[in-house]
């Protein structure tokens, strides 16, 4: 799996990518992550990657030619191109999913008021949304995106993880209510108690219990 991502805020990334296992599974080669500074892909002297809306209106829009150039050099037969606006198709784990088996991402980060609507309709395979929210950028979507898809990777997360989103697999993924010692925790006059049933070794009960206590995301 190889993720490129095109940005005008590439320094963005730096400190998200290089932490955690995402960074690991990078030295280990099992996923590449590589960030492109759109004004890369810029001709004249002042770098220019926006400009005025025809036709008038507030703010700036985001230039084709810079981001027709970057996907083209990016672009692969089994890339899959990502525009990230908040009008896009709602992003979820079954998408999460299939992105996971793709070999190829290229994620354009979108910013001020908008990008020249070309690139969603000619450029882009897809246009996500993580959201019903306005953001002021895609760099943040483009985390959420790679970090949702990464982790399903094999190899990215330890075994342990894996089990767990192996066992639920047909329906999806499971997220579970846990707890973890002290049984009691003290806060001033009150003591907020583990459930005594996670405590009792009672595995039946246990199994209940987690049913009730767990919800499955459609994956
Ligand atoms: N850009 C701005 N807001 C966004 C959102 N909610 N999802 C994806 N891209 C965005």
């Amino acid at each position: 799996m190889k993720i490129d991502i095109i940005t005008i805020f590439p320094k963005i990334f730096d400190s998200y990518f290089s932490e955690s296992l995402i960074r690991k599974a990078v030295e280990k080669g099992i996923v590449g992550i590589n960030i492109h500074d759109l004004r890369k892909w810029t001709e004249n002297k002042r770098r220019t990657v926006d400009d005025k809306p025809f036709g008038g209106g507030f703010g700036m829009v985001m230039k084709i030619e810079p981001i027709f150039k970057a996907v083209k050099d990016l672009k692969r037969k089994e890339s899959k191109v990502i525009l990230f606006t908040p009008r896009g198709k709602k992003y979820d784990q079954k998408t999460a999913t299939k992105f996971s088996k793709l070999d190829h991402l290229i994620m354009i980060c979108g910013r001020y008021e908008g990008v020249d609507e070309r690139v969603a309709k000619k450029i882009a395979d897809i246009e996500l949304s993580i959201g019903d929210y306005v953001l002021m950028g895609g760099e943040i979507p483009a985390m959420v995106v790679a970090e949702s898809v990464l982790r399903l990777v094999p190899g990215v997360l330890g075994k342990q993880k894996m089990i767990k989103e192996r066992t639920t697999k047909s329906k999806g993924f499971i997220e579970c209510a846990q707890y973890t010692r002290p049984e009691v925790f003290e806060m001033g006059k009150e003591k907020w108690m583990v459930p005594k049933v996670l405590l009792s070794g009672d595995h039946k009960k246990i199994e209940e219990w987690r049913k009730k206590h767990c919800k499955i995301i459609a994956g």
